[in-house]
């Protein structure tokens, strides 16, 4: 009996594919059949592990018989205990170096999964199944693995490529508006360092209509893919996905100190975003109307952020913290365009603060 063809694109992030499009997770199963292994284990958190499981076992049948480890959900997992504990599990499951390790989940299943196979008997394999939009986006792609140690984001952790990356769209539908918005920013930033269309598309699309988000999210997901494909271990090229994070960084940092409610990366970034394109301005490479357009977007889907004049000292200081910002000197990706980037763009602190006032008269309420 003839079989429908699949609809499926592949394409490369240098060290591992990525597979986008309807059919993703029947060619996940359909690969699962000819790799072998010798067990294979599921890892998830409880959230991904109740809304994405049982859609994953339905299109992936050779999954049926893996074991499923479980973490608690949020950046709190991205622990050395957990890690340990999972290490543990896998031991006395007596998985081998042939074992499998499938992360279904957001960027702390990923990047904690990805860990936890890169170590466990010196390398084990995983495959990654994004169900969060930054996972979709940025977090799986790319074999950046890490956890989190004495309160520094992802201090300890290793290049571990997956052999695959599976997109499935519809796996956000469970996902809330808040999380699609933290997940948006890093498209939008694609958009701004890499690719206008994008980003002028994502400003008309409907965000809760998966449909019309599809095309955009597989358009963002190749592009991290082709950034890491050409700059494998962020020695240049890769840092143009920077744009919006030497801010937006001290931004995020600032907000878990504050008595106002913690922001999301992605909230970050794009505040981030707000302020560097800013900056790009005011070093005369970006001009007015497109900063303009920049903001303009970015405040009509991201709550402002307020703080005082007195907290910009403070979130320069959180920003010298960043391990990108070495030896006090603050180096920027700006932008030259929407769609165009420029990296190691060297910038004082007088004007990163400069951009921080900026952004504060633009939503002092
Ligand atoms: N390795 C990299 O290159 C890279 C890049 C970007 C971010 N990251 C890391 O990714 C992490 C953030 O990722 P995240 O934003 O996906 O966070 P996350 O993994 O914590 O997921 C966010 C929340 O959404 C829930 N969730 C995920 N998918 C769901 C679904 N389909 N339905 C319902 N709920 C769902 C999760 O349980 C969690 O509560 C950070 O630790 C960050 O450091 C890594
Ligand atoms: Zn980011």
């Amino acid at each position: 009996m003839a079989t429908a063809p699949q609809e499926v694109t592949e394409i490369s992030a240098g060290g591992h594919p990525v597979v986008l499009g309807r059919d993703a997770l029947r060619v996940l199963d359909r690969r699962l059949g000819v790799e072998d292994h010798s067990a294979a284990f599921i890892l998830g958190d409880e959230n991904t592990l109740r809304h994405c499981l049982p859609e994953l076992l339905a299109q992936v049948p050779r999954l049926r018989d893996a074991r499923t480890l479980v973490i608690p959900p949020g950046e709190r997992s991205k622990d050395i205990a957990i890690s340990g504990e999972i290490w543990r599990h896998l031991a006395a499951e007596a998985a081998d170096r042939e074992a499998l390790l499938v992360c279904l989940g957001g960027g702390v299943v990923t990047d904690l999964g990805g860990f936890v196979a890169a170590t466990f008997k010196r390398g084990i394999r995983c495959i990654h199944v994004p169900t969060s939009l930054m996972g979709m986006v940025d977090a799986a792609i790319g074999g950046k693995t890490g956890i989190d140690l004495g309160g520094v984001k992802n201090l300890v952790g290793v290049f571990h490529d997956p052999l695959a990356v599976y997109i499935h769209l519809p796996f956000l539908k469970s996902l809330g508006k808040r999380e699609l918005l933290n997940g948006l920013a890093e498209m939008l930033k694609h958009g701004l360092v890499w690719d206008a269309a994008l980003w002028e598309a994502i400003g008309k699309a409907p965000l809760h209509d998966i449909n019309a988000l599809t095309p955009l999210v597989e358009r963002s997901a190749a592009i991290k893919a082709e950034v890491v494909k050409a700059d494998p271990r962020e020695t240049g090229l890769r840092r143009v996905l920077n744009f919006g994070h030497t801010i937006g960084h001290g931004i995020e940092a600032h907000s878990w100190e504050s008595p106002q409610r913690a922001l999301l990366h992605g909230e970050a970034v794009a505040i981030g975003m707000i302020c560097e394109a800013w900056l790009s301005w005011r070093l005369d490479v970006l001009d007015r109307e497109a900063n303009d357009r920049i903001a303009a977007q970015l405040l009509a889907l991201y709550k402002p952020y307020q703080f005082d004049s007195a907290d910009n000292h403070r979130l320069i200081e959180l920003m010298r913290n960043d391990k990108k910002n070495s030896a006090g000197r603050f180096r920027f990706t700006l932008l030259t365009a929407i769609g165009k980037a420029r990296t190691d763009v060297n910038v004082t602190a007088a004007q990163v603060q400069e951009a921080l006032e900026h952004y504060r008269l633009l939503v002092r309420g």
